[in-house]
């Protein structure tokens, strides 16, 4: 069927679907089970999903990451609130606009230089509260890891929670990739989502090896309203709920998910210092997950991309993104470093 495999650094979606979760939805697949979610190897997944992020953690498995963003937001903010994010976050840039006109929300985004809010970004849009005329904040979204491949520390993600609360808004973690932030934080899962005071996470693991795998989950019940109802008229309620749970399994058993994700964190460390001391590239994000992010003269780029795939973040500055992903091999690092650096010569 595919007749011509290539490798790129264009997304972690690009990677392909890992053998032990193609198993695993194998061996869900015997005899009958019950729909919706009542079935043993979704109570399986969730038996798993608690032991990582803690024992009332809740999970709600969807199709995608922009239906877990939506139905999170949609389930911590009221019909006239709004919600604070970064101008980089996915669900402002790369959502097509489904938490406007899906969730019905308005995003308050504040610009960032490497994709993470600050506290007083928070503060500061907390502004006219009562104030009829402004969409209230009722939520804020973090992403971890971020779109710019940096990662909130256990501390950060606590001080954010804490001015969220005091403003009465809810903290949501954008999780698409947050076994890379675990990978890169070295620490368990629930120290910077359950105890910094994270109230849901979109946790993904699509991009993590998973054909199609991301939940909602769900870790203070008090500021999450509705989600069974809501995850249901917004279409993300699997009827064959164990073939989405299965992919939790598969991926979850044997710590697979962090091994796979600390590969390709370090797979992008190998890209920097391959290309970090080449004449004119300059890594312009700090490479701390499974991202790296450069600048690079534009014919130099554009020549690249007839050898490989992958995208130019910012047409204007030149900057552009490789992702590594659960499968990128040291071979495929070296292939495209030595290309750049081909590349970087030919216009010397
Ligand atoms: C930060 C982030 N959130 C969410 C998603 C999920 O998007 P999708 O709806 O394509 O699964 C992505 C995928 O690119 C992402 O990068």
């Amino acid at each position: 069927m595919i007749d011509q495999p290539w490798r790129g650094f264009a997304s972690d979606n690009y990677a392909g679907v890992h053998a032990a979760v193609l198993e695993a939805i194998s061996r869900a697949n015997v005899d009958h089970q019950a729909a919706y979610g009542d079935d043993v190897v979704t109570a399986r997944a969730r038996t798993m999903i608690k032991d990582l992020f803690g024992p009332a953690a809740e999970f709600y498995p969807v199709f995608n990451g922009t239906g877990a963003n939506v139905v999170a937001l949609q389930a911590m903010t009221a019909r006239w609130q709004s919600v604070i994010c970064s101008a980089s976050a996915h669900i402002h840039a790369d959502e097509g606009g489904a938490p406007e006109s899906v969730a019905g929300t308005k995003l308050w985004t504040v610009p960032t230089s490497d994709g993470k809010l600050r506290p007083e970004d928070v503060q500061g849009q907390c502004f006219d509260m009562d104030f009829v005329h402004r969409a209230q904040p009722g939520a804020v979204s973090i992403t971890q890891s971020s779109e710019m491949g940096t990662v909130y520390s256990p501390d950060e993600v606590s001080a954010l929670a804490d001015v969220a609360h005091r403003n009465s808004l809810a903290l949501h973690m954008d999780g698409a990739r947050l076994s890379n932030a675990a990978a890169s934080l070295g620490v368990p899962i629930r120290e910077f989502t359950t105890d910094a005071g994270v109230d849901a996470v979109s946790f993904g693991l699509t991009k993590n090896g998973a054909m199609l795998a991301e939940a909602v989950v769900v870790l203070e019940p008090a500021r999450v309203h509705g989600i069974d109802f809501i995850r249901k008229t917004s279409m993300q309620l699997a009827s064959k709920m164990r073939f989405l749970s299965a992919q939790f399994v598969g991926l979850l058993e044997e710590d697979l998910w962090l091994r796979s994700a600390a590969h390709a964190n370090e797979m992008a460390k190998r890209l920097e210092t391959g290309v970090r001391e080449m004449p004119g590239v300059q890594i312009s994000q700090s490479v701390q997950a499974n991202a790296v992010f450069a600048i690079l003269p534009s014919d130099v780029t554009a020549a690249l991309q007839e050898r490989f795939h992958f995208y130019t973040w910012d047409q204007v500055t030149g900057e552009v993104r490789w992702m590594c992903a659960w499968d990128t091999t040291a071979e495929d690092v070296e292939a495209f470093v030595a290309a750049i650096g081909e590349e970087i010569a030919a216009r010397a």
